[in-house]
C-alpha cells in the first residue's frame, strides 16, 4: 500500500492529527498545506495560511494554490475546533452561544463544502481521486457525561452536530461525485494528549482495545483511504476508535 508521488492537499497541518498526517505522507508525496497558523518548513510541504472559517478567505487561497497545482489526487480535510479551544467551560448548554455554533457550522462542515466545490476540477484531472473527510466518534454517539465529571474537558454540542453534518456530507457527495472522485470519513475516538489523568483512566476502562487512539491509527486508515486499494470504497465511515463506543 505505497502512496507516492500524490499532490496532496491537507487542512490542519499545525494540529496534533494534521502535523502526523504531513509528516508521514510528505515522505514521498506533494503536500499543499493549509493551516490557519504559520508552520515549519519541510521539504515537499508548500503551506499556505488561511482561516477557514471566513469564506473571503477560502476564496483567497484556494485562488492562489489553483494558480500553483492544476492536479490534486487527494484531499484530507483535518483542520477542525475542536472541544478543548475554549478556555471556558461552553458545555454548559447556557453557554453554547449562536456565536460558538457558527463557529463550529463555518469552520467544521461549510468550509469543508466549500473546499471541496472548489477543488472539484483539480480532483477531477487525477486518476484515482479521493476525499477524505475527518469527523469523530461524536458524530454518531453521544458523551458519556461520568468520564467528563470533576474534569474540565468538553464536550460541545456544536461540535457534536457539525461532525454529524460531516457525515452526511461524505454520504451525498460520494454518490453525486461518483464513480470519478471518492468521499469517505474517518472518525477517530479520543487521541491521547493532555487530558487529565483521571479522564484518561476512565476513557481506557471503557474502550475494548484498553487504550486512547494514536496519531498513527488514523494516519495508516487515511494511507489506505488515499490508496488504489480502497477504490471500491465511497460514501463510508470508518470508526478508529478501539471499540470505545460499542460500550
Ligand atoms: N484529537 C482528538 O481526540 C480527535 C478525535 C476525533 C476527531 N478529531 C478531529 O481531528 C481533527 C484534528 O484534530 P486535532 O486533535 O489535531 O486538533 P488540533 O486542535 O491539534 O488541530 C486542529 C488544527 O486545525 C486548525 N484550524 C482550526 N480552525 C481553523 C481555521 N478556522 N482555519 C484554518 N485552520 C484551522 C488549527 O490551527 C489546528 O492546526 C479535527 O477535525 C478534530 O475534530 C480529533
Amino acid at each position: 500500500m505505497e502512496l507516492k508521488n500524490k499532490y496532496i492537499l491537507l487542512t490542519g497541518s499545525k494540529g496534533l492529527l494534521g502535523n502526523a498526517i504531513m509528516r508521514e505522507l510528505k515522505k514521498k508525496n506533494k503536500i499543499i498545506s493549509i493551516d490557519k497558523y504559520n508552520i515549519q518548513t519541510h521539504k515537499n510541504v508548500d503551506h499556505f495560511i488561511c482561516d477557514l472559517e471566513f469564506r473571503k478567505d477560502r476564496n483567497i487561497v484556494s485562488q492562489k494554490i489553483k494558480k500553483k497545482y492544476k492536479k490534486i489526487d487527494i484531499l484530507i480535510n483535518c483542520a477542525g475546533v475542536v472541544s478543548d479551544f475554549f478556555n471556558e467551560n461552553v458545555t454548559d448548554i447556557d453557554k453554547q452561544n449562536p456565536k460558538i455554533w457558527d463557529k463550529f457550522m463555518e469552520t467544521n462542515l461549510t468550509s469543508i463544502f466549500d473546499l471541496i466545490c472548489k477543488f472539484k476540477r483539480n480532483l477531477e484531472r487525477s486518476h484515482n481521486p479521493s476525499i477524505i473527510n475527518i469527523s469523530s466518534i461524536y458524530a454518531t454517539s453521544y458523551p458519556d457525561w461520568e468520564m467528563y465529571k470533576n474534569t474540565k474537558v468538553q464536550s460541545i454540542l456544536s461540535y457534536s452536530v457539525s461532525k454529524g453534518g460531516l457525515l452526511n456530507l461524505t454520504k451525498w457527495l460520494a454518490t453525486y461525485l461518483a464513480p470519478k472522485i471518492r468521499v469517505n470519513a474517518i472518525s477517530p475516538g479520543g487521541i491521547k494528549r493532555k487530558q487529565p489523568k483521571i479522564f484518561i483512566k476512565k476513557y481506557i476502562k471503557k474502550t475494548p482495545m484498553k487504550r486512547m487512539c494514536r496519531t498513527d491509527d488514523v494516519v495508516n486508515c487515511i494511507k489506505f483511504l488515499s490508496s488504489y486499494e480502497s477504490s471500491y470504497i465511497t460514501g463510508q465511515n470508518i470508526i478508529v476508535d478501539g471499540g470505545f463506543t460499542l460500550a
